[in-house]
């Protein structure tokens, strides 16, 4: 599928098949992650992967807003080590959320679906996440991708407004 498709046929999916995703998809869409831009460069990504059916049933209970059953989730994550200094350091949250989009966006564009979980900034969600994947505290959850073949198909749908717009001449 081409970009300008994917671009408006991207929608949050909540309801999979239970068929696993494949292998070589799964690895496409953490090779778009980081393809995304970061500040500076720094990448100050990580992301884990998960296909365990009980370590997936966790992470459905852990964010406030999620219902999800899938077959595979992206854990999108900041790592505090590799973030910019200082007052520069939020950045990361930038870069992974560009990381989160081109997940989105490359699930689409492979007949894939998947949702956006927002674990930061709720302190709880964050908490449960990083103790269910054992991670280590210089590593903190942005989102979870939950992703899988799509059980509903949402239309297409173009968003513009053009109040939103402001040309300067
Ligand atoms: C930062 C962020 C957090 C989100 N968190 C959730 C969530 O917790 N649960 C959920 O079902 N959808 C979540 N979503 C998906 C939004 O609800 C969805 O993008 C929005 O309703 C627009 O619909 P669309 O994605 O189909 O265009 C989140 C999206 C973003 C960008």
């Amino acid at each position: 599928m081409e970009l300008k498709e994917a671009m408006f046929k991207r929608r949050s999916i909540r309801k999979f098949d239970s068929k696993k995703v494949k292998e070589e998809d799964i690895d496409l869409l953490l090779h778009y992650a980081m393809a995304g831009p970061s500040a500076c460069n720094r990448r100050p990504w990580e992301f884990f992967v998960v296909t365990n059916q009980e370590v997936l049933e966790k992470l459905r209970r852990s964010a406030r807003f999620s219902n999800i059953i899938a077959p595979l989730a992206i854990v999108v994550c900041g790592n505090m080590k590799k973030a910019l200094p200082l007052h520069l350091q939020d950045y990361w949250i930038q870069d992974c959320s560009a990381a989160m989009e081109n997940i989105l966006l490359g699930a689409t564009s492979l007949n894939l679906g998947a949702c956006w979980v927002g674990v930061l900034p709720q302190k709880r969600p964050v908490e449960r996440v990083k103790t269910i994947l054992s991670m280590e505290n210089h590593i903190v959850p942005l989102g979870i991708a939950f992703i899988g073949y799509p059980l509903e198909n949402p239309e297409a749908r173009d968003q513009y407004d053009i109040a939103k717009v402001h040309i300067i001449k």
